[in-house]
């Protein structure tokens, strides 16, 4: 099944199209075409389960389920069909709607660390709402995060620190400091050097490949009540993938609000902000003080993805997505890593990460992390019918699934070594290699690392 030939012809066409329309040719960086081969860059017309087609009508299985925004598979049936339901009802009042009252009861069940929860449509928006707020509840400017961690939002405060801070004013560049992961005395240093005027730290308590120190998060929450910074959990990825009640019940430390998105509506668009009611209040009617605009949009409330939160919800509840995930993941990285193993480049390719959200490195002839190996790799998946640029799961990947991407990554592997002994990826890559999806220029000449 998996030796069809694959050919991006419509992709290729749609694609050149999509760079004359919009800007990068995609809506997010992290789907640009600079992230795939350059002759295979397809344009999806559907999915099913972990398996999407495209233009071409080729088939992958996929990976990396919608920036790990599916957990349950594409086009669960059970969230379609709540959806379809909320869509026929109308989807935008001019009063708050059930929808809303039950989401929130539906949340705060879940997440029972948090008091209140306000709902919106992107995991930027609330992540940069919480800053705002922690800001209101301290009166201090500064916002610290995690530089060790990727990302966590478009907004400028944080793309301030990022690759990518053209156009962002120095004045905001200068509000943003940050620290290291599983290092407190980078966190303690960085206090001591703007005493009381750190308003909130910015962090996820673990990624998909640190998991935090034994008493790390412990100490960062002691430091929180010590000094008055608001401590900001971002769950973006863990939530719904670590936990359904997030990394903040999996590791025991409570943040003072957390930032959700993501899975909570498989893939529509819903996010979240939750937390201590006195902060939360602060955007809200029952305050004193002078209000924080928190969160008020037209679609905020607009109600398929509330929706989808509550079929997703009701999944969680009916059987174990998570472990599900995670044995599918233990699977997947036994299978993939005997098939490196058995082409000889296991010093070269690493299959690695959380189960649920494991990733693979690629080194070259020399033992050093390569965008060209890397590309190279992710081009004979595409040939062999896996499309992903991590190994990101959901619980919809089946044994079968898992079987056809052993079998992409056993005959990626044997091309692979051919390139290792041969010292070079020419020859075997077509095209430029992939670039940082977050880098300051867009030319291919400073691509390459
Ligand atoms: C950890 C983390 N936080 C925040 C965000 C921003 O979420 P959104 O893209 O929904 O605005 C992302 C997006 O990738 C993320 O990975």
């Amino acid at each position: 099944m998996t030796e069809e030939k694959r050919v991006f012809t419509r992709s290729q066409a749609a694609q050149a199209r999509l760079h004359e329309l919009v800007p990068g040719g995609a809506h997010t960086n992290a789907r640009g075409s600079d992230q795939y081969p350059e002759a295979m860059t397809p344009i999806i017309t559907r999915g099913q389960g972990a398996r999407v087609w495209d233009v071409d009508d080729n088939w992958f299985v996929e990976y990396g389920m919608g920036l790990k925004a599916v957990t349950l598979g594409h086009a669960y049936e059970p969230v379609v069909q709540r959806v379809s339901e909320a869509a026929a009802a109308g989807v935008n009042f001019s009063r708050p709607s059930v929808w809303e009252l039950e989401a929130a009861e539906r949340f705060l069940q879940m997440v029972p660390t948090a008091d209140m929860v306000k709902f919106a449509k992107n995991g930027s928006d609330v992540t940069t709402a919480a800053i705002k707020l922690a800001r209101a509840a301290t009166g201090r400017d500064l916002v610290a995060v995690c530089r060790t961690q990727p990302f966590f939002s478009v907004d400028d405060w944080f793309m301030a620190t990022s690759a990518m801070p053209t156009g962002i004013p120095q004045a905001v560049r200068d509000l943003t400091v940050s620290f290291v992961f599983n290092d407190i005395d980078s966190l303690r240093t960085l206090l001591a050097a703007h005493p009381g005027r750190i308003a909130a730290v910015v962090m996820e308590a673990a990624t998909g490949t640190v998991e935090p120190a034994p008493g790390y998060l412990e100490e960062v929450r002691a430091l929180a009540d010590d000094d008055g910074f608001v401590l900001v959990f971002d769950e973006m990825i863990t939530g719904m993938r670590w936990s359904a009640a997030g990394a903040q019940s999996v590791y025991g430390v409570t943040p003072d609000l957390s930032t959700w998105g993501k899975a909570l509506g498989n893939g529509f668009s819903v996010s979240a902000l939750a937390g201590k009611r006195s902060l939360m209040e602060l955007g809200g009617l029952n305050t004193d003080e002078a209000r924080v605009f928190l969160l008020s949009n037209t679609h905020g409330a607009e109600t398929t993805g509330l929706a989808a939160y509550l079929a997703v919800a009701d999944a969680y509840a009916e059987r174990d997505v998570v472990g599900i995930m995670q044995a599918q993941g233990e699977k997947l990285r036994a299978a993939l890593t005997n098939a490196v193993a058995a082409a000889g480049v296991s010093d070269h390719i690493a299959i690695f990460g959380r189960p649920s959200a494991l990733v693979f490195g690629t080194k070259d002839h020399e033992g050093q992390p390569s965008q060209a190996f890397r590309t190279l790799f992710i081009q004979e998946l595409l040939r062999h019918g896996v499309l992903g640029q991590s190994l990101v799961i959901s619980a919809a990947h089946t044994d079968d699934d898992i079987a056809v991407t052993t079998d992409a990554v056993a005959a990626a592997s044997a091309v692979y070594a051919d390139a290792i002994a041969a010292g070079t990826t020419d020859g075997y890559l077509e095209g430029r290699p992939v670039a940082p999806a977050i880098r300051e220029f867009a030319a291919p000449r400073r691509l390459e690392v």
